[in-house]
């Protein structure tokens, strides 16, 4: 048996925050966004949880994929922005879609979230520990960035997405994941919840610089631009497949050069990377599940399609899957 998608949804909080908007609040503008990421426009929270959305992206995709709360076995959450340490999203989930029947709990891989939570609804699905799997990311970094750094604020929105994954008969394909704690120093954001922080809080009264995202942006994107080829094309060889026999590849929604570098390196015609970072910036964990939402939404995933789903990110850590549609 392997999990094959059979639903999907998302949510994505409706106020807007434009390059000309950010352009009021550091020193930047509109074209120099658009040039260097390809985005325009990111949605933000305001009332919006990470557990919120995550709820109303699975209420979505439960009923897109036919599936009633209480056939839910599992649901994994991708999260690196929840509301609370705990109780963990998915217990949120479960309560508020009322999925009697299922376990839950989060994993946090930052920007490969959601491919490491789809490939281990697979190992659990070919293991017969269960049958029928939601798999959710979910992120409100608007909380964890810093608004007076233009080199990231930029860069990230909020939003949701979420897979029902069932098990089927099919092709089983092998994943390729990877981390390197070694260059984690890249991309960071410390924790809230350390006494350092607690300490220069009472001091200052002002949140410390290092617990919002910092990032080595030029090392970061030398990063994706390598390993992203090199992780896909490992996905390709263990399933005996080339890049031609590939109808999507559905990367990590970070910015609009890596991913037209990526398809460049694979030799690969640009038309079959979707890209929706323009609308949303990049939503970390909720990008591929988004973007996976709209392209089954607006009809252009087709059944029998093979697709490549790969993240990368924070970690390091960076993964891809084949599919089926
Ligand atoms: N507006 C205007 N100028 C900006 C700017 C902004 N928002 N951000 C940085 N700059 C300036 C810099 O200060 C620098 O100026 P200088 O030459 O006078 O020093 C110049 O632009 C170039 O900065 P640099 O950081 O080298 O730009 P870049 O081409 O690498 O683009 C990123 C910056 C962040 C867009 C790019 O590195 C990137 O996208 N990296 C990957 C990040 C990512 O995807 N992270 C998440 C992965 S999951």
């Amino acid at each position: 048996m392997i999990g094959k998608i059979c639903g999907t949804g998302s949510y994505i909080p409706p106020k807007i925050l434009s390059n000309n908007d950010l352009s009021e609040m550091v020193e930047t503008n509109d074209e120099w966004i658009r040039e260097r990421t390809g985005v325009r426009n990111r949605h933000i929270a305001e009332h919006e949880t990470a557990s919120f959305m995550a709820a109303e992206a699975a209420k979505r995709a439960l009923e897109n994929a036919g599936v009633s709360p209480e056939e839910i076995d599992l649901i994994l959450v991708a999260s690196s922005s929840p509301d609370v340490i705990f109780p963990s999203v998915a217990c949120e989930v479960q309560k508020e879609i009322r999925a009697v029947n299922a376990a839950g709990y989060d994993m946090q891989a930052a920007c490969t979230g959601f491919v490491f939570a789809y490939q281990s609804a697979q190992a659990y699905i070919a293991a017969g520990f269960y049958k029928t799997i939601l798999a959710i990311g979910t992120e409100t970094l608007s909380s964890m960035v810093d608004w007076t750094d233009r080199g990231t604020c930029i860069l990230f929105g909020d939003g949701a997405g979420a897979a029902v994954i069932r098990a089927a008969e099919g092709t089983a394909y092998l994943p390729a994941a990877h981390s390197d704690g070694c260059r984690g120093d890249a991309l960071v954001c410390r924790s809230r919840f350390s006494s350092e922080f607690v300490e220069a809080f009472k001091k200052t009264g002002e949140t410390p610089k290092d617990t919002y995202i910092s990032m080595d942006g030029r090392g970061v994107f030398q990063f994706a631009v390598k390993s992203v080829p090199q992780i896909v094309t490992e996905v390709l060889d263990k399933a005996g497949l080339g890049t031609e026999d590939i109808d999507w590849f559905i990367l990590h929604q970070a910015n609009k050069r890596i991913v037209e570098s990526v398809a460049k390196r694979l030799k690969t015609d640009i038309g079959k990377f979707p890209m929706n970072l323009q609308e949303y910036g990049n939503t970390s964990s909720a990008s591929i599940p988004i973007l996976l939402d709209e392209m089954n939404r607006d009809g252009r995933l087709e059944k029998g399609q093979k697709i490549v789903i790969a993240g990368f990110g924070a970690g390091l850590s960076w993964g891809a899957s084949i599919l089926e549609w």
